[in-house]
């Protein structure tokens, strides 16, 4: 398993947002160079609602008739209802862009129960990643975000999604979750090639320390660590503001650190 991860600190989510369509950019183009094709998963949230909204405006060519659009992960509900991680990845980006229907993924929560969700998702996943048995899909870009408790996709701390090494997606049925959820896997997230987080505001501060310092081993996005992939914590100032300034130096490569105020 490499460690190579970046952590970079902005000003402000604006500066965090300019800098992650840099690398959504890079990582598009490569793929789509390489093989014509690129597969990305979004998460929902409030963060990276700024940057959908500045990806959606970009005048370059994306070439999103090659980009396959999937989630990492939603809540039981229908995709119009204020809760919906796709209702508002098409509001923000995806209804805004050209990319063609058959390119966008939602995990299909009209489905009679939420494993019957999960497992279709599943199906969908292995389908359009032509997977065998025991094969695990291979993003090239998968968004992240973290929850004030180390959370992260659906992932919470404390329960058995964290062991799960075998499916792709998975139901979460937590009595503390207001929604249910379908949510990929941490097989499936750790096998990107590249993985972003974006992770704004003073409330992640606390679990950002203990998930980067590494004192907190069990934490969901602690647990994020790809075998071969690139992972990037993108972060404002208030989250990142309880990081020493030694993990900031020993993980920031080389340029990243001009870019870290
Ligand atoms: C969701 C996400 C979840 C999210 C974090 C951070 O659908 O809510 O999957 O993992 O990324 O909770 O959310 P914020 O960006 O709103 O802080």
């Amino acid at each position: 398993m490499n460690d190579h991860r970046e952590i970079l600190i902005f000003e402000n989510g604006d500066e965090l947002s300019d800098f992650a369509l840099e690398k959504w950019r890079e990582i598009s183009g490569k793929a789509i160079k390489d093989r014509e094709s690129f597969a990305v998963a979004l998460s929902g949230g409030k963060t990276p609602v700024g940057f959908y909204r500045k990806l959606a405006g970009l005048q370059d060519d994306l070439s999103w008739n090659k980009t396959d659009v999937f989630l990492v992960d939603e809540r039981f509900v229908p995709f119009d209802s204020d809760e919906s991680n796709y209702g508002m990845i098409k509001d923000k980006l995806l209804n805004r862009v050209r990319i063609p229907a058959g390119k966008v993924h939602p995990v299909s929560t009209g489905e009679d129960s939420l494993q019957a969700a999960a497992k279709k998702y599943e199906g969908d996943l292995k389908e359009f990643f032509k997977l065998n048995v025991g094969e695990f899909p291979e993003f090239d870009l998968i968004m992240l975000g973290i929850g004030e408790d180390g959370h992260t996709a659906s992932l919470f701390p404390g329960t058995s999604s964290l062991t799960e090494n075998e499916r792709l997606a998975i139901a979460v049925d937590l009595n503390k979750l207001k929604n249910k959820r379908i949510s990929l896997t941490l097989p499936v997230i750790n096998n990107a090639k590249n993985i972003i987080f974006l992770i704004s505001g003073h409330n992640k501060a606390k679990a950002l320390r203990e998930i980067l310092e590494g004192k907190e081993k069990l934490l969901p996005a602690s647990r994020v660590k790809p075998g071969k992939g690139r992972v990037f914590f993108l972060l404002d100032k208030s989250a990142g503001a309880y990081l020493s300034h030694l993990i900031k130096v020993s993980h920031c490569l080389e340029g990243g650190l001009s870019r870290a105020k």
